[in-house]
């Protein structure tokens, strides 16, 4: 990307504008505003009502539309917090408008828009960046330190089960989640498939089996409660991901139990490691050596993050001129392993990747998310 190696010509806190002024805004702002490298200037909707409605609650200066955050000179990041079907069209209008762009995950619904999207960035000089960014959390970079340093000695087999009843009961507009771009995979899949690949990489081919309980389900929450929406994609994959690392990975993603469970397990070959969930930023590291009687917990590395820390490591990143961490290639490679896991769902066969990208650098262990370095 071009502008890796540039410096920015601003200096101080970089403006963010946000796009989307739903759930999960709020807890952008809050840690955004909180952090002192980034400073939140706008926020725009396809409803400007929502926007305004948000702005009025944290205080920030601008709201409205979308063109609220494009046409804002103080913006340099667009944050893109739109529903999964308009994050390639959006991300793509903040780069046509001269900004840096961080997307919620995925980074799109199919690989040409999300190619198409890096392409145009790269030819800007722009950069994007890409949710999840839970792996830049305390408890996954001191998994990947642990691991690196051979604490279950050669990795070889890793264990995903991520499983419970679906988040229509507590989301107010749910729908989404259910169809194209979401289910359990696309919206679920992205914590862990990116926390693996910290530790094994890249995928070289997946093989997989969908399922789906219900065809509709019901909203439980909010003024729209008791609506009944389609559940248009599979609701359960059972996958397994082979890495060109020698490693393999046996997957469950599913909105379809009763019974709410996560659980991310290496075993190598001189132990077993429990890694925190990767839709978090919390939890312990826990090992169990061969001949130990149980795990035992892990001091952590480095302070605890929170949701924002990529947005904010891609924000100092454009200061320094150096490479962010959580960049769009990787979101493109763990999008097109979302992708070949459907394909080969729908085919009843292996499907082989050819998309790669390099592990991003670990935090420094005196990573500071608070301090003012730019
Ligand atoms: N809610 C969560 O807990 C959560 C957690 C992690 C990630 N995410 C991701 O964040 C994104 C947003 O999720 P949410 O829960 O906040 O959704 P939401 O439905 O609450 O909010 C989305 C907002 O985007 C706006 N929007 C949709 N299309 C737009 C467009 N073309 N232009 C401008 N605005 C548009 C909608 O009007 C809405 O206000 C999704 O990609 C989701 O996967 C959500």
């Amino acid at each position: 990307m071009t502008s890796v190696s540039e410096a920015s010509q601003r200096s101080g806190p970089v403006g963010v504008g946000i796009i989307g002024a739903g759930v999960i805004s709020k807890t952008y702002i809050e840690n955004l505003s909180s952090f002192a490298d980034t400073t939140v200037v706008a926020i725009g909707d396809l409803f400007p009502e929502s926007a305004k409605a948000r702005a009025e609650e944290f205080g920030l200066p601008t709201a409205g539309d979308v063109s609220a955050v494009l046409d804002n000179p103080d913006v340099e990041l667009v944050v893109n917090l739109t529903i999964p079907v308009a994050h390639a069209e959006v991300a793509g209008q903040a780069i046509a408008a001269g900004k840096h762009v961080w997307n919620e995950k995925p980074l799109s619904l199919d690989r040409e828009s999300g190619r198409a999207l890096l392409e145009a960035a790269d030819a800007a000089g722009l950069r994007v960046g890409c949710a999840p960014d839970t792996f830049l959390g305390a408890g996954l970079q001191t998994s990947r330190r642990l691991l690196e340093a051979g604490e279950i000695g050669t990795p070889l087999t890793a264990l995903v089960l991520m499983q419970g009843p679906g988040p229509e009961s507590w989301h107010p507009n749910p729908a989404f989640l259910f169809q194209e771009g979401a289910g359990p995979l696309f919206d679920i899949g992205p914590y862990y498939l990116t926390a693996l690949s910290q530790f094994f990489w890249p995928v070289r081919s997946v093989a997989a089996i969908p399922s789906k309980a219900r065809e509709t389900r019901t909203i439980g929450s909010g003024p729209k409660a008791g609506e009944v929406f389609d559940v248009t994609v599979p609701s359960q994959y059972a996958a397994l991901v082979q890495y060109e690392s020698g490693q393999s990975a046996t997957m469950i993603y599913s909105f379809d139990s009763a019974q709410k469970r996560t659980l991310l397990e290496v075993t190598g070959t001189e132990g077993t490691m429990l890694v925190p969930d990767p839709n978090t930023f919390e939890g312990d590291v826990a090992v169990r050596r061969t001949g130990d009687d149980d795990f035992s917990v892990v001091a952590q590395t480095h302070e605890l993050s929170s949701r924002g820390t990529g947005a904010l490591d891609m924000a100092r990143a454009i200061r320094e001129g150096r490479p962010h961490r959580a960049q769009g290639a990787l979101a493109f490679h763990v999008l097109d392993t979302m992708i070949a896991i459907a394909e080969s769902g729908e085919q009843g066969q292996f499907v082989a990747l050819d998309s790669t990208v390099e592990k991003p650098k670990l935090l420094p262990e005196d990573w500071d998310p608070k301090a003012a370095t730019v």
